[in-house]
């Protein structure tokens, strides 16, 4: 499908959709909500695709929601569209492993796109901040609960609060992001990670996303609980017999999602 505001390219793998929106710095607008949504279903249901990277420019990842679009709406207008509440949706029901590679800003509805991420690699240019407290709204897609899960209370309520920018390196002291790299690594390492994900069993690595995600959702005994019978269930699986035989036999596992 012709996109206007991404690019989205499939190889080995790993689909890589670019935020483009350059002269915007990759504003969210509908448009380009709605076409990362639809790149995303089909990402899920290409059988090639076993991970998913979402990026922008090396200036932006996303400066938040379109400021020039969302103006001229209303109460009545937001509140009856739902406004962002499809777009999270589509974004938060895909199962596949998808990386945040954020180089430059992530902003507003931008930190909120890449914490919807399962994990974020940023680049040592990167800021991310919550600062929508200027225009007189607050987060509108997460940021005051995954920043805050993310990184905790002080700092969470430090970044909406006084709208400032966190840089690459405190977002990785503080548990934001899980890797900083030198700007210029920055796609060559989200596509080694990628690759490596792509390796394993897709059975897998759903189960995992979906035990992590869990501990979001849930107590820990009941999380505990869920884990271990994901586990139990693990052993239907012809790839739980190959990756433990292939070890036993020293040799790489030849995982094929069954
Ligand atoms: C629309 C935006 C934009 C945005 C930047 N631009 N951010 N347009 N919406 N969020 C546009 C500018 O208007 C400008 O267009 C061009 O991109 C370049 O931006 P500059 O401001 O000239 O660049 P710079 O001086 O380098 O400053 C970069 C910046 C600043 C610090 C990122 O642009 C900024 O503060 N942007 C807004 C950040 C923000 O408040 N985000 C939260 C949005 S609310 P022209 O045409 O003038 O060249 C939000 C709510 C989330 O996200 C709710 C759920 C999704």
């Amino acid at each position: 499908m012709a996109y206007e505001t991404i690019i989205v390219e499939v190889e080995d793998h790993v689909a890589v959709i670019k935020l483009n929106r350059p002269d915007a710095l990759n504003a969210l607008n509908s448009q380009l909500l709605g076409e990362l949504a639809s790149a995303l279903k089909d990402a899920s249901a290409n059988e090639k695709v076993r991970c998913i990277i979402l990026t922008g420019s090396s200036k932006a990842f996303a400066a938040g929601a379109d400021i020039k679009e969302m103006s001229e709406k209303s109460f009545v207008d937001v509140f009856m569209s739902d406004l962002f509440g499809n777009e999270a949706t589509a974004i938060l029901n895909v199962r596949k492993p998808v990386i945040a590679a954020v180089a430059g800003y992530a902003l507003g509805g931008g930190c909120e796109l890449a914490m919807m991420c399962d994990f974020i690699i940023a680049a040592d240019n990167a800021k991310f901040g919550q600062p929508e407290i200027n225009l007189g709204v607050v987060a509108g897609i997460g940021g005051t609960q995954r920043l805050t899960r993310a990184v905790g209370k002080a700092k969470s309520m430090d970044m909406h609060l006084t709208g400032r920018f966190m840089d690459a390196e405190e977002a990785e002291r503080a548990g934001l992001v899980s890797r900083v790299v030198p700007a210029k690594n920055l796609m060559e390492e989200a596509q080694t990670a990628a690759a490596k994900i792509a390796e394993k069993s897709m059975l897998t690595s759903l189960a995992v996303k979906e035990a992590v995600n869990r501990s979001f959702e849930t107590t820990l005994s009941e999380g505990l609980l869920f884990e271990r019978r994901l586990f139990h269930s693990m052993f239907a699986s012809e790839d739980q017999s190959e990756g433990m035989n292939a070890f036993l036999e020293k040799r790489a596992a030849q995982f094929r999602d069954k």
